[in-house]
């Protein structure tokens, strides 16, 4: 058996050499330990080789051979995915879309950008601040994951409320299909009713139904004022009601509505050292408000004035705006505190769920006290974007041996509230078989009828997203 394979992957990696560029295919030593697992580091397992496309076409020419070979294909970006679904299974070949990088056009005037799927997303958003426009997709991995991964994620970020998330952005978009078939929908316009939106099919689907090679993307002006504050309140109800306040009263003015539950927030501030609270008293919410608009003097007068009027209904207990940018940044410090914490809280589950905001505190609620029965020594950290529905929990156990009954706990709660097991961060392999509390069978099956139309061979990303 193991004669037979070793024969077959030998002979596809001859193939592939043949048929690419000098330089493209990697295998036995030379591929390093890089291509094994995404920045979860779950289940790490070295692919058999690795492909590195420069072109399309050269994208093609691997699928189609992979498909002669019935090899299966992982699918890399830039490995800071967080769902395990772009990590190699034994036996599969990496194809890594490192060198598929690049701006290809900036059009100002129609506000778009056009760039190849290997482009760092920060690469991608600075090309837009020079021609003074912005990109608002935004998170803590942009300068390592590719816009192409960031679209297969669908990934979200701080900016949801008021962009949407990845998909929202993606006006146009190039793929290639498992049998190596291009699709091209490089469209520009907003609007475009001419049949089915097929770019739809490979945003959000994490390279189970083709690799994303190109994307245009919608841009927005840069704005030139902002305003943040950092405010505490002492119950969920007041945090939404807030919510609700600086929507009405900001109205479309708000980029970013980040709620941290005391649990996480004082974590923080304990394990960063270089992090202080602006607050003097510790609270049970804290709320970091921010917005963009065009004229700092009258946003920042309006700002200043719905936040104290929330302090006169009591709404909030306080509230501390940003006067410099080095205060703005270290409230983001302690809203993005969590990178740094984690090392010091291992071992930890990390969990990105979603479900109606009136669900939320129940949820919690019947979490805390599962965790309290089963596994007392637990903590439990909570932060998200609210005004998205979206909830991170940080859970830390004792060993991760409990980390599994941790993750059933959750996503079981999540599923009797009508919640996703996944908000934003996708489902990979870490989480496809959970996916029933989230997805309805018949929505399971859908799922895997479109699989098996554009993949009948099973090659791409198997086991991903869904069983397979
Ligand atoms: P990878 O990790 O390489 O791959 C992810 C998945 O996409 C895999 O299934 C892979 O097969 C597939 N894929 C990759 N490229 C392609 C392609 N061109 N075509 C088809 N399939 C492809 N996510 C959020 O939504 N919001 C956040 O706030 C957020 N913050 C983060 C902060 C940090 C510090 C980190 C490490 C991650 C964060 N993420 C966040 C996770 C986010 O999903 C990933 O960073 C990103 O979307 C994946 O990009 P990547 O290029 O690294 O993809
Ligand atoms: C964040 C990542 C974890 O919101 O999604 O910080
Ligand atoms: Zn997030």
């Amino acid at each position: 058996m193991s004669a037979i394979s070793v024969s077959v992957r030998d002979g596809i990696v001859d193939r592939l050499r043949t048929r690419l560029a000098d330089g493209a295919v990697l295998s036995g030593a030379d591929i390093g330990d890089r291509y094994s697992v995404d920045y979860t580091g779950e289940n790490p397992h070295r692919p058999v080789a690795v492909v590195k496309p420069g072109s399309t076409d050269e994208v093609a020419v691997v699928l189609r051979t992979c498909s002669e070979f019935a090899q299966p294909v992982v699918v890399q970006g830039g490995l800071t995915g967080l769902a395990g679904g772009a990590t190699p299974r034994k036996g599969e070949i990496a194809m890594s879309l490192e060198r598929l990088n690049g701006i290809e056009e900036l059009d100002p005037v129609s506000m778009t950008i056009t760039a190849r799927a290997g482009t760092p997303l920060q690469a991608v958003q600075e090309a837009a601040a020079e021609a003074g426009l912005l990109l608002p997709l935004d998170f803590g991995a942009r300068g390592s994951c590719h816009i192409g991964g960031a679209i297969a994620t669908n990934a979200g970020g701080n900016q949801v409320i008021r962009f949407g998330m990845a998909r929202n952005l993606v006006l146009g978009l190039e793929a290639v299909l498992a049998d190596g078939t291009v699709i091209s929908s490089m469209n520009k316009m907003l609007k475009n009713n001419a049949g089915y939106d097929l770019k739809q099919l490979f945003v959000g689907t994490e390279g189970t139904l083709g690799v994303i090679t190109r994307v245009v993307l919608r841009l927005v002006p840069r704005l030139s004022s902002r305003c943040t504050a950092l405010c505490t309140a002492e119950s969920f109800e007041h945090a939404v009601t807030l919510l609700r306040t600086v929507q009405t009263g900001l109205a479309g003015s708000i980029s970013a509505y980040e709620v941290m539950w005391a649990s996480y927030y004082d974590k923080v501030l304990e394990i960063v050292e270089t992090l202080r609270s602006p607050f003097a008293d510790s609270h049970s919410f804290y709320v970091l408000v921010e917005t963009e608009g065009v004229d700092q003097s009258s946003d920042a007068e309006r700002f200043e004035s719905v936040l104290a009027g929330a302090l006169e209904s009591e709404t909030i207990t306080d509230a501390v705006i940003a006067r410099s940018e080095g205060e703005r940044q270290t409230f983001w410090a302690i809203r993005d505190g969590v990178g740094e914490i984690t090392p010091a809280l291992s071992p930890y589950v990390p969990l990105d769920v979603s479900m109606d905001i009136v669900a939320m505190p129940r949820f919690l609620e019947a979490f805390d006290r599962a965790l309290a029965a089963e596994l007392p020594n637990s903590l439990n950290l909570v932060f998200g974007h609210l005004g998205d529905n979206n909830l991170h929990l940080f859970v830390t156990t004792d060993h991760e041996a409990q980390n599994d009954r941790v993750v059933e706990l959750a996503y079981g709660l999540v599923g009797e509230c009508g919640g996703s097991i996944s908000a934003e961060h996708g489902v990979g392999s870490l989480k496809r078989d959970f996916l029933h509390h989230s997805r309805t069978s018949r929505e399971i099956d859908l799922m895997g009828r479109l699989k098996q139309a554009l993949d009948p061979r099973g090659i791409l990303n198997p086991g991903r997203v869904i069983p397979g």
